[in-house]
């Protein structure tokens, strides 16, 4: 059942690696050797329950705290998906026109494609954190520096970045269901929306693009409008992909009872819709009720893909005194994260995590090689601190890619043919601490983004 393989094949079997070849994904379904379906949860982390659901478990991420242990912990146990909480914003990225400074924003994105990490972009056309600069240009020149922004901020990341925020924030508060007032709004009209999609497609045609706004997660006259817009582009073959929910939550805002019905209505317009910035404010209780009432609205909309939270702890949210994440100050988890966790269907309180610390294992995922349709992966699994006879990890890649080889692990395939589970294979037992890896190939059908890993299972 081995197929035209491409070169890595021979250059693999060269190195001497056990290698195990996979034709189609569906001829081994056919097979019956799909050894998962149905089975029980064991995911102890965010990241690798949502992705048994088929999503991503994201947060926002600020580029000078990765120097922080107990951050970049909790970050890497827990999260599979990161969104650069500012530094991915006109002003970080061009301050001045024409000189583009991708150094912060990259030092995660480098963070999360080291780790296996999906990567959402945040934001290329945004009224605000816009440098001076661009409110003072004339029209033609803005229009030009909106295209030149958004092809060359898209090209620096192509085929890394599984959504762009192409367009944030473009309508009105309040009823009117107006456009809000911006340089772009103002100098280019209505059609700046459309055409930064436009370009947008065609700097990263592997991105999905996504709309982004607030105030719009129930049906209200700015999501109306918002709605109207995306139907619009729909029906005039005007490229959107997403639409992103921000999702920021307190009294003043609370969760609207027409959540999950808000988020379907636009699933049925043909576009994924993405929960972006989540944050709830409160505490206990009522901020874990709120938190599983979101989860559970995403997960009952096939097209909900994902879920961002906007910060990994209240320490260092945009609205701390509110306390509205699922890490208190500490990094110890609340009540919220509980439900959170739990909703997804992973189960409070396992060991997981990133740390090493306690028995146990853990993964982390390198790109080890690249060619012009195809790359390697390695995982690493590492004991914690007791040996183990085991260990049971997933990794989950982006159709239209295909796995089409394995070496040093035993896979199995979900009925998507996109979640690998992966065992030993002769090397299942590590003393406390030490590690082995297996690698895999993956074609890329046009699409780079990093696989993601489940959690590390030992026994
Ligand atoms: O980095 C400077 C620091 O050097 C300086 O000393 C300090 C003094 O003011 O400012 C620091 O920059 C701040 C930056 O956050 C980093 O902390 C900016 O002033 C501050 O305005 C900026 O706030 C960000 C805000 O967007 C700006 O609009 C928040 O971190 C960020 O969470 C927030 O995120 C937005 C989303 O992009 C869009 N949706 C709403 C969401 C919440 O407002």
């Amino acid at each position: 059942m081995i197929n035209n393989l491409p070169r890595s094949r021979g250059s693999v079997r060269s190195h001497g690696r056990n290698l195990l070849v996979f034709g189609v994904v569906g001829a081994f379904v056919a097979a019956g050797l799909v050894a998962l379906a149905g089975t029980a949860s064991a995911a102890t982390t965010l990241g690798a329950s949502a992705a048994e659901r088929g999503r991503y478990f994201g947060t926002a991420v600020a580029a000078n705290r990765l120097n922080e242990s107990d951050y970049v912990n909790t970050l890497n146990a827990e999260f599979n998906s990161v969104t650069p909480e500012n530094e991915m914003k006109w002003d970080a990225l061009e301050p001045s026109q024409g000189s583009f400074n991708f150094g912060n924003a990259d030092r995660i994105t480098s963070h999360a494609q080291s780790r296996g990490m999906r990567i959402r972009g945040h934001t290329l056309v945004w009224h605000s954190q816009l440098p001076g600069w661009v409110s003072g240009l004339g029209t033609t020149q803005l229009r030009s520096a909106m295209n030149n922004h958004i092809t060359t901020v898209m090209r620096h990341w192509q085929g890394r970045i599984h959504s762009w925020d192409v367009v944030n924030e473009a309508f009105q508060d309040g009823g009117s269901g107006a456009r809000r007032s911006s340089p772009f709004q103002d100098r280019l009209g209505n059609g700046f929306i459309e055409e930064a999609f436009r370009t947008a497609r065609a700097a990263d045609p592997t991105a999905k693009l996504c709309y982004n706004d607030y105030n719009t997660d129930g049906a209200n006259a700015k999501s109306n409008a918002v709605f109207a817009m995306v139907q619009d582009f729909r029906n005039r073959g005007v490229p959107i992909d997403c639409v992103g929910f921000q999702s920021h939550f307190n009294a003043q805002s609370p969760v609207p009872s027409d959540y999950r019905q808000n988020l379907q209505r636009f699933a049925n317009l043909g576009v994924d819709v993405q929960i972006t910035e989540l944050d709830i404010e409160g505490s206990g209780t009522s901020q874990a009720n709120n938190y599983r009432t979101v989860v559970d609205a995403c997960l009952a909309v096939s097209r909900c893909t994902g879920i961002t939270v906007w910060g990994v702890t209240d320490k260092y949210s945009w609205r701390s005194g509110g306390t509205p994440l699922l890490f208190d100050g500490n990094y110890n988890k609340k009540a919220a994260y509980n439900s959170v966790l739990t909703a997804l269907g992973g189960t409070p309180g396992g060991g997981g995590g990133g740390g090493g610390g306690g028995g146990g294992c853990t993964v982390s995922y390198t790109e080890t090689q690249r060619w012009g349709d195809r790359f390697n992966g390695q995982v690493t699994v590492r004991a914690g601190s007791s040996a183990i006879n085991g260990w049971t990890t997933t990794v989950t890649v982006t159709p239209p890619q295909q796995v089409s080889a394995t070496w040093n692990g035993s896979p199995s395939w979900d009925t998507s043919g996109n979640v690998m589970t992966m065992r030993p294979n002769g090397n299942g037992n590590l003393a406390a601490g030490a590690s082995t890896t297996f690698g895999f190939t993956v074609m890329a059908n046009g699409t780079w983004s990093a696989p993601t890993l489940g959690s590390c299972t030992a026994s």
